[in-house]
């Protein structure tokens, strides 16, 4: 490892671009690359590709090139994600960098503390909580003073759901001027697979979870990522029912479905409470008492109830096993993707996801919302997502709120966000119910 340089940052407008798209060789990373070179020319957006390796990153350009010839001179940067030297040089040269190099608890703190030291925005993929909490403690006040935004958990994990409760409050504030006092979010519908870096990203972060008591005790802890997370002052939060993740069938009232526990809860719920968390610092928030909670959610009748049984039944073995090391290398080394692997092409377009938003407001005003895309979630959505929050993070300045530090997307980016995303096709719907 390399060390850090200690020069001040370089000006934004002294910058050579806006974006730069940092593991672009990857599964996940073609696909963003692909949405810029899609999307970026119509917003003028400049924007290079980066990772570790030349020659792959000049087969990425040249697939790139085949549908736009003037991708043949796209600028490529190379970094090693322990080279702190080399992420230094990175982020100063961009405005804002979008980073799909994971799992990142292995991989990804040393670009963090470089976007955070040089004033670079940043946004990733982590589903990683230890991962994210890490970011937190070391580049939150960093990030502050140099007027950065950093924001994890900019995919499927945990935009609609951050989003998702975001809106349901804009509406409730617009149209009632008031705020809410709790939000339930449900998948619904949804079709789409994992790839070898998200399998590699849940297994790390079990095995981290093995060897350590503190892990396990921050992935129980509901409040995880607040900013004043280890605070005693507060102890019945961790100890809310509404908020107590959900572990297994249940008859929610509110849908008029069956319920199973959804196994992203276990990010976006702290995302969305982080949300709240940091707006109630700023002397606002979601509402005074505001839960969050979510779920998956089933048909209402009979064949809800098994379906949601099986399910569960099905994930709780599937960890079961996996939490075994020998079952998890046998599993890595002859079921699952492997690093670099995904669903084919035909299967992410084939994809889809939708996820049902119910709130009630403080006065007891009940709202109904919906989040859905129409590629598979993961990879064409979640690609989508994080290509769309970079954009915004580089290109919407003046619209977005004066807040730095490490955020989520809904207090980075916001409602702004939520038009850039309908915009690109996704649903963002609420109304009262
Ligand atoms: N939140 C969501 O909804 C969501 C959805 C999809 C993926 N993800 C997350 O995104 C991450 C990537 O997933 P993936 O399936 O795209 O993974 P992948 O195909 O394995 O890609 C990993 C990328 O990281 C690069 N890399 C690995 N080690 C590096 C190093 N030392 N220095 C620089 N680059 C390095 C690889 O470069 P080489 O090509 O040179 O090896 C590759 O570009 C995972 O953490 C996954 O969990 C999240």
């Amino acid at each position: 490892m390399t060390r850090s340089s200690a020069s001040a940052p370089v000006p934004l407008e002294q910058r050579r671009f806006d974006v730069v798209v940092f593991g672009a060789t990857g599964f996940t990373g073609r696909l963003v690359a692909e949405y810029f070179a899609a999307h970026a020319a119509e917003t003028g957006v400049r924007w290079a590709i980066a990772g570790r390796s030349m020659d792959k990153l000049e087969a990425v350009r040249r697939e790139l090139a085949t549908k736009n010839g003037a991708l043949h001179e796209l600028p490529i940067l190379i970094a090693d994600s322990h080279d702190v030297s080399a992420l230094d040089r990175l982020v100063s040269e961009t405005r804002v960098v979008c980073t799909t190099v994971g799992p990142y608890a292995k991989y990804g703190i040393d670009l963090a503390r470089a976007a955070a030291r040089h004033g670079t925005s940043y946004c990733d993929l982590t589903g990683e909580p230890t991962f994210v909490r890490a970011v937190i403690d070391e580049c939150h006040d960093i990030a502050r003073g140099t007027q950065a935004r950093i924001v994890n958990c900019a995919g499927y994990d945990s935009i609609p759901s951050d989003l998702g409760a975001h809106m349901a409050w804009d509406h409730a504030n617009r149209t009632h001027g008031e705020g809410l006092s709790w939000v339930k979010v449900f998948t619904g519908r949804t079709k789409g697979a994992a790839s070898g870096g998200t399998i590699a990203s849940a297994f790390g972060l079990m095995e981290a979870a093995s060897k350590s008591r503190e892990v396990r005790k921050l992935l129980l802890d509901p409040h995880a990522l607040d900013p004043n997370e280890g605070d005693t002052s507060e102890p019945a939060r961790s100890r809310d029912p509404f908020e107590a993740d959900q572990r297994g069938v249940r008859f929610d009232e509110d849908l008029g479905r069956w319920t199973a526990p959804f196994v992203m809860a276990s990010i976006n719920t702290r995302v969305v409470r982080r949300s709240h968390a940091l707006l109630r610092e700023e002397g606002g928030g979601y509402g005074q008492r505001f839960h969050y909670n979510e779920a998956m959610s089933f048909q209402p009748g009979p064949r809800g109830l098994v379906t949601a049984s099986v399910v569960t039944a099905t994930i709780g073995g599937f960890f079961a096993a996996a939490a075994l090391p020998p079952m998890r290398h046998l599993l890595e080394r002859f079921v699952l993707p492997a690093p670099g692997e995904g669903p084919s092409r035909e299967a992410i377009d084939k994809g889809f996801f939708e996820m049902h938003v119910l709130a009630e407001t403080e006065s007891g005003k009940r709202l109904r919302g919906r989040v859905a895309g129409t590629k598979d979630p993961g990879y064409g959505e979640t690609a989508k997502m994080l290509s769309e929050s970079a954009m915004c993070l580089a290109m919407d300045g003046p619209r977005l709120e004066p807040r730095f530090g490490v955020l989520t997307p809904a207090t980075a980016m916001g409602m702004r966000l939520v038009e850039r995303l309908r915009a690109a096709g996704m649903t963002f719907d609420v109304h009262d119910a």
